[in-house]
C-alpha cells in the first residue's frame, strides 16, 4: 500500500530502469505480451538504407525485448513476424524475412537455452521455406522442456485463418459425434486456436503509431489493454515496454463487470 501510494507521487523519469523494474514486479506483470512490430521499413527509409535493413534491427529488437521479458517474469510473448498478407511484399524482401529465423535462432538459441526460454509458434508452417521450418522445428525441438518464458513467432499467422480452422476442427467433431453442438462454448472455441496452451494476452502493444489490429488474435484480443506507441519497432527498447507495462498495472481491468468499490 505504502509502495503504491509512493508510486503514484514518483516521477518515473527519476527512477533508474533497475529502480523502475523492482516497482513494476512488485505489481502483477502482463502474463501475455502480444506484440505487433511495425516501422521497420520507416526506420530504414529514414536513414536512407534499404527496407530489409529495418527488419534486421528490428530482429535484434526482438533479442533484446526476449531478454528483457523474461527478466521481468512475463510468461508469453508473441511477436507478429510475417501475416498470411505479408506474401504480397517483393519476393526479395520476403525471403529475406524468411531467413531472419534462421539468424536469429542460430546464433540466439544458446542464450535462449540458458534462460529457459521455449520457442513456439502460431500460423501456418506449411507454405514457409524449408530452411525456416527446419531453424523453427529445431529451435522449438531443442527447447520444448524449457520452463520460462515462451517466445512465440507467429508466422505466416492470420487471426480469420485460425478462426476457420478451429470452426472446420470442431464441425469434424461434431460430425464424428465427439462433441454436439451445445459443447460449442467460448471455452471450446479458445481451446482450439493455435494459442490453446496459452494465456490470453493482457496487453499487446502496436509499434510505430499505426493503431490497427491487422487480422492479428482477433479472438483472444477480447478484453486485452491495448499500447500504441509512436516509436518505430527497431527503436523499440527496454525502457519502452516497461513505460507499456507500468500504464497496463495502472489500468482497472474491469472484463465487462464492475470492480470492488463500485459494486456498493
Ligand atoms: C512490419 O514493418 C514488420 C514486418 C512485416 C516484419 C517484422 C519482422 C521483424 C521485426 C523481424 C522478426 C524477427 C525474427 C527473428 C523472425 P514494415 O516493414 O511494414 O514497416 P513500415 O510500415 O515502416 O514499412
Amino acid at each position: 500500500m505504502l509502495k503504491k501510494l509512493f508510486s503514484k507521487q514518483i516521477n518515473m523519469d527519476t527512477l533508474s530502469v533497475e529502480e523502475r523494474v523492482a516497482l513494476a514486479k512488485s505489481e502483477p506483470i502482463p502474463a501475455h505480451v502480444a506484440i505487433i512490430m511495425d516501422g521497420n521499413g520507416r526506420w530504414a527509409k529514414k536513414r536512407a538504407m534499404p527496407r530489409v535493413a529495418g527488419h534486421h534491427e528490428g530482429m535484434k529488437t526482438v533479442q533484446k525485448i526476449t531478454r528483457f521479458a523474461s527478466d521481468l517474469g512475463i510468461q508469453a510473448l508473441t511477436v507478429y513476424a510475417f501475416s498470411t498478407e505479408n506474401w504480397k511484399r517483393p519476393k526479395a524482401e520476403v525471403d529475406f524475412l524468411m531467413r531472419l529465423p534462421v539468424e536469429f535462432l542460430g546464433s540466439f538459441l544458446p542464450e535462449m537455452m540458458e534462460r529457459n526460454v521455449r520457442v513456439e509458434m502460431i500460423g501456418n508452417p506449411e507454405l514457409l521455406p524449408a530452411h525456416t521450418q527446419k531453424a523453427l522445428y529445431d529451435a522449438m525441438e531443442e527447447t520444448k522442456h524449457n520452463t520460462g518464458l515462451v517466445l512465440n513467432f507467429a508466422l505466416n499467422y492470420g487471426s480469420r485463418a485460425e478462426i476457420i480452422d478451429a470452426m472446420k476442427g470442431m464441425l469434424e467433431k461434431v460430425q464424428e459425434g465427439e462433441l454436439t453442438i451445445q459443447d460449442i462454448t467460448e471455452e471450446c472455441v479458445t481451446a482450439h486456436l493455435m494459442t490453446a496452451h496459452l494465456p490470453e494476452p493482457d496487453l499487446l502493444i502496436r509499434t510505430s503509431g499505426e493503431v490497427r489490429l491487422s487480422n492479428f488474435m482477433l479472438w483472444q484480443l477480447a478484453y486485452t489493454e491495448l499500447w500504441f506507441t509512436d516509436t518505430l519497432w527497431p527503436d523499440f527498447n527496454e525502457k519502452n515496454l516497461l513505460e507499456a507495462i507500468e500504464n497496463y498495472q495502472k489500468r482497472n481491468r474491469r472484463y465487462g463487470g464492475l470492480k470492488g468499490e463500485e459494486t456498493t
